[in-house]
């Protein structure tokens, strides 16, 4: 089978890529590249560098690839960005969305999976959400996700399409983008490999469900692949993917620490890594958010396989490998 996914150069959309590929499928991808990297796709993988507000070259793209299936990674993806510029964020969340859908509806694509998001759409809970909790967004990246659903609902009903909306939690892993507000494993492994302490806003009692990479893209492989009885023409299927295990930024920044030692002394640098700072919170950021992922495992029969330990010694591996190649 042939998908397209948006947002593929990027660092969950480039996982789904790799996933796709050892499940046997091809696969072409759009990113305009304004957060990922040509060097996360594999050779040979077709890339065409195109922003999706451009309906046009979106359309272009489709005619030419004729996918079966689309994974719609590609977004403005910064709630920051969103509240200083929501105009721009539903250019590329709405605008950009409804491009791909509408090129999709036009081709004849079967399926489409959507990156929708848990945290943004159920706010502050202690336990972990199931998809029914009603949706509450407060920012503009939080409303065009949650938007975002509503159009694929629309497609699907009007155009006969399969959607699935694929809510996740905190996604973490290699390939994550440091250089940004979110992601906090890969900006602390970076902090900490440059022999820097970290910064942890407020008290760091903010817990969050941290779900590995490669899982989530394997979540997005069964969507887009599988042989699903619920996944039927003219629906939307929302599930949550994360793990529903909630930990907060001191034990993260811990559990990382450890890790990062550990892969610097296999590396051959043994360091005492400065502990970490604390900062002023954020304003707005939630207490406590995590995602109960038990309807994904009925549907896609899917959960999550790694641990967070695992996880982030994988991740702190990755980046030290970066650290050292530049
Ligand atoms: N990382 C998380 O914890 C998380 C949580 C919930 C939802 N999501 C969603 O998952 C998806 C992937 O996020 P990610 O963490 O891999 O981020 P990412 O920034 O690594 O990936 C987004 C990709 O989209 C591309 N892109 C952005 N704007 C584009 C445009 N106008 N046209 C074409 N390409 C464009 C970027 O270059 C990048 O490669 C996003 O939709 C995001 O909102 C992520």
């Amino acid at each position: 089978m042939k998908i397209l996914v948006t947002g593929g150069a990027g660092f969950i959309g480039s996982h789904i890529v790799d996933g796709l590929l050892a499940a046997g499928h091809a696969v072409a991808v759009i990113d305009d590249l304004s957060s990922g990297s040509r060097d996360n796709l594999p050779p040979g993988v077709p890339l065409h560098v195109v922003d999706i507000v451009d309906s046009k070259a979106v359309a272009r793209v489709f005619e030419q690839e004729r996918p079966a299936a689309v994974c719609h990674q590609a977004a403005q993806m910064s709630v920051s960005r969103s509240v200083r510029e929501p105009l721009f964020d539903a250019q590329v969340n709405c605008i950009g969305l409804i491009n791909v859908l509408d090129a999709a509806a036009k081709q004849g694509c079967r399926r489409v999976v959507f990156a929708s998001s848990g945290g943004v759409l159920y706010g502050d809970v202690t336990s972990p959400a199931p998809e029914s909790t009603p949706a509450n967004p407060v920012s503009p990246y939080g409303i065009t996700k949650w938007v975002g659903e509503r159009y694929l609902k629309f497609f699907a009903t009007e155009h006969g399409l399969a959607t699935v909306a694929l809510r996740y939690s905190n996604v973490y892993g290699p390939r994550q983008n440091p250089h940004g507000e979110a992601g906090v494993v890969a900006i602390v492994c970076k902090k900490l490999l440059a022999g820097q302490a970290a910064t942890i806003n407020g008290d760091g009692k903010y817990i969050r469900d941290y779900v590995y990479g490669p899982d989530v893209a394997r979540a997005n492989v069964i969507a887009l692949t599988g042989d699903l009885p619920q996944v039927q023409p003219q629906t939307l299927t929302s599930l949550n993917i994360g793990t529903g295990i909630g930990t907060d930024v001191n034990e993260l920044e811990t559990l990382i620490r450890a890790a990062v030692a550990t892969t610097l002394a296999r590396h051959g640098h043994s360091a005492t890594l400065p502990q970490p700072l604390y900062g002023p919170a954020r304003p707005g950021d939630l207490r406590s958010n995590l995602v109960d992922a038990a309807l994904a495992g009925q549907v896609l029969g899917w959960r999550p396989t790694v641990s967070l330990t695992e996880g982030i010694a994988k991740t702190a591996e990755w980046f030290a490998e970066q650290a050292k190649t530049g």
